[in-house]
């Protein structure tokens, strides 16, 4: 059976490191009090020439090199993003004209920060029914443009940058082979982005401020650990598998006392989770193609090897994938 596999990985991180310290003279906040909330010490901040989409087309570029294939070899373009460069036309079109991948057809998804999980899932769908398909996923984000940098409670915990997978269809047994993707739409006011003012004033919410995040730390914290650790157990349980099994999981890079949590309740050894977000913060959907493509590029993917993703983010969105590498 034809199955998604990753063919090559890229990623674009901004020039502009952003320090803790650098985040002491902007808010009331330490050092300290991140690196022991969070695990986060940098963050990457984008400046000129660098727009989402121009991140993305930058990680695209590498992740096509490593594989060889031309961009007018790709007849798909997808941008998981919920920073994207316009809201009309899609961030993948921008790209798509960027590269000149003339014969693929662009759109974005918003899944926060699991949409590069869902576009995963989604890539593996199209290649059941279109086998030949060469398909460019990407993650990217420019969240600096979203936070508000008076809010301390969130603007110490997000970065820009972007990861890219190039996928097409194999038969000799690696690729994707399950996923357990979940959303529960009540628990959206847990972590969101509110819309730009509106021009139509009926339609007008004077709580809206101008499409900033906002968050409850606490209940998130408590929530993504819980769901995805169950996305996880009933993942490899459906498969037979056990975290004996996985060679690598890497997870949705939020925060590291989020990771340790889960990574202890599933009882897998710290030496099989990959985790940089000491260097980048949250990335929201860039963070897992930008850890792949770390992963893959410290020799950590191993070809036969189970991969393990899992993810949380606003919506609520959650899920884990499965793939052999
Ligand atoms: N610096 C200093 N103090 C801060 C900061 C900051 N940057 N941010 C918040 N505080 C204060 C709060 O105002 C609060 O003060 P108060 O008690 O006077 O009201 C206090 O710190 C809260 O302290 P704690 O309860 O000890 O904080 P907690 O241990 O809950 O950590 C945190 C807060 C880091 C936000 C935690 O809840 C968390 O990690 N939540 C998950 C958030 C997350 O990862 N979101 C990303 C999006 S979702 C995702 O990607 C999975």
């Amino acid at each position: 059976m034809t199955k998604a596999v990753i063919l090559g990985t890229g990623s674009c991180l901004p020039e502009h490191t952003l320090t803790n310290a650098e985040l002491e003279r902007l808010v009331d906040t330490s050092d300290e009090w991140i690196t022991s909330r969070t695990g986060i010490r940098n963050r990457r901040i984008a400046g000129k020439g660098e727009q989402n989409y121009q991140l993305a087309t930058k990680a695209a570029r590498r992740a096509l090199a490593v594989t060889g294939i031309d961009p007018e070899e790709l007849g798909l373009i997808v941008v998981a993003t919920i920073s994207p460069h316009m809201i009309m036309p899609s961030t993948a079109c921008f790209v798509q004209a960027e590269l000149g991948a003339v014969n693929a057809f662009a759109y974005d998804i918003n899944a926060a920060c699991a949409g590069f999980t869902y576009g995963l899932d989604l890539a593996s769908a199209y290649i059941q029914s279109r086998p030949d398909m060469k398909i460019l996923l990407i993650g990217a984000e420019t969240l600096s443009a979203r936070v508000n940098w008076e809010d301390r409670n969130t603007c110490v915990l997000f970065g820009d940058g972007a990861g890219a997978v190039v996928v097409a269809g194999s038969n000799d047994g690696r690729g994707v082979f399950g996923s357990n993707l979940r959303s529960d739409g009540k628990l959206w006011n847990l972590l969101y982005m509110d819309s730009p003012q509106s021009l139509n004033p009926e339609l007008q919410r004077d709580e809206w401020q101008g499409a900033h995040i906002r968050m409850n730390g606490g209940d998130i914290f408590k929530h993504a650990v819980r769901l995805m650790e169950d996305a996880v157990t009933s993942l490899l349980r459906k498969h037979d598998l056990t975290v004996n099994d996985v060679g690598l999981m890497i997870p949705h890079q939020a925060n590291i006392r989020i990771l340790n949590n889960l990574r202890e309740r599933l009882g897998i050894s710290e030496e099989k989770v990959f985790v940089n977000l000491s260097h980048y913060g949250n990335t929201s959907a860039a963070s897992i193609p930008i850890a792949l493509d770390e992963a893959h590029r410290h020799g950590r993917l191993v070809r036969g090897d189970v991969v393990l993703l899992c993810t949380f983010g606003g919506g609520l969105t959650w899920g884990s994938l499965l793939m052999r590498w």
